[in-house]
């Protein structure tokens, strides 16, 4: 299709010298302030080219394999959606049930075999670290899209992209995290990129879904000021992004346990009153309950614009890896 769109300006072409060519993406702990704002302004041409012309064959003939072992609908799609808008294609393995997985085989044996199809992989399993065993058997890129309880590099990318692009900056702001801060892999990367920035971290939680000690005290290392609250109270009226997450169901071995807490915090216009005029509203993905639908028309709901901005960041991510960017 003919287009008006100027695209020599753009940093795309072969880069196999780029720092990101062939590595792993596996933990934030990768990633300093010089690489996110690359990051975000390669997100953000990315945005604009599919604006402008919706497909483009930056990574035309390369294979993603896209191999989850936990249910995804937004990780999984939109890793599909940034492949496919670059030209590359995907071979998708969703439900494992139907893999040789079922019989057995070995995570290193499954990705030694997606390799020799496939130029990265993405992938989610349930156990902390196995992202870093999956890359230790393949020699292609391998994107971590959540090991377990542990990290979820690239939704941290997605969340930092967000508040960029919502509230112009990072630094100085004070950010609150919600929920399972226990069990939740998005708010553990993301409290640890953030710490990049001069930010005041605020944690609400019930007890027993605390942000684990070992995190807060890595963070307290970077004199990160963070406070824990068991209520929103009084820390709602000076937070710049209230992020929202969802009771990791999954991760309870006592349904009674999670039945107990599920419902402790929800979100819903009468919350909000007390919440400043110009800050967002942030959730990962599903929600179940913590944010009313109510929420959904009011302008600090940012949770859709956040999942599209997800794209995007994984349209720039599969780029870098794949020396184009
Ligand atoms: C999150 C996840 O899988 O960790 N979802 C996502 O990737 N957007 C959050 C969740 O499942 O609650």
């Amino acid at each position: 299709m003919p287009t008006q769109h100027n695209m020599s300006h753009l940093p795309f072409g072969d880069h196999k010298n780029a720092p990101w060519y062939g590595k792993d993406i596996l933990s934030v702990k990768q990633f300093g302030r010089e690489n996110l704002e690359y990051i975000f302004a390669v997100s953000h041409e990315m945005h604009d080219m599919v604006d402008h012309i919706g497909t483009f064959d930056l990574l035309k003939g390369k294979i993603l394999a896209n191999l989850f072992y936990e249910p995804s609908t937004r990780t999984s799609s939109s890793f599909t959606a940034a492949m496919e808008r670059l030209g590359g294609s995907v071979i998708p393995i969703n439900d494992v049930k139907y893999s040789s997985v079922a019989k057995g085989e070995n995570l290193a044996d499954t990705v030694r075999t997606l390799e020799c199809y496939a130029d990265v992989i993405v992938i989610r399993h349930p156990e902390v670290g196995s992202a870093a065993i999956a890359a230790k058997a393949a020699r292609k890129p391998v994107i971590n899209a959540g090991d377990g309880i542990g990290e979820h590099p690239t939704q941290a990318l997605l969340d930092a992209f967000t508040i960029r692009e919502e509230l112009g900056h990072l630094d100085g702001l004070t950010i609150t995290l919600l929920g399972d801060l226990k069990h939740g892999r998005t708010v553990h990367s993301l409290a640890r990129l953030l710490s990049l920035y001069k930010v005041k971290l605020n944690y609400v939680a019930p007890d027993i879904l605390r942000m684990p000690a070992e995190l807060i005290e890595e963070l307290k290392a970077k004199k990160i000021e963070q406070t824990e609250y068991s209520g929103l109270e009084t820390c709602l009226p000076q937070t710049d992004v209230l992020y929202v997450t969802r009771v990791q169901k999954e991760r309870f071995t006592d349904e009674a346990v999670y039945e107990s807490v599920k419902g402790a915090f929800v979100i819903d216009p009468k919350v909000l009153k007390a919440a400043k005029e110009r800050m967002i509203v942030m959730h990962p993905l599903p929600r179940v309950g913590e944010i009313t639908m109510e929420v959904d028309d009011d302008p600090r709901a940012a949770y859709f614009r956040q999942m599209e901005y997800g794209l995007y960041v994984r349209m720039a991510l599969l780029a870098m890896v794949l020396g184009k960017a």
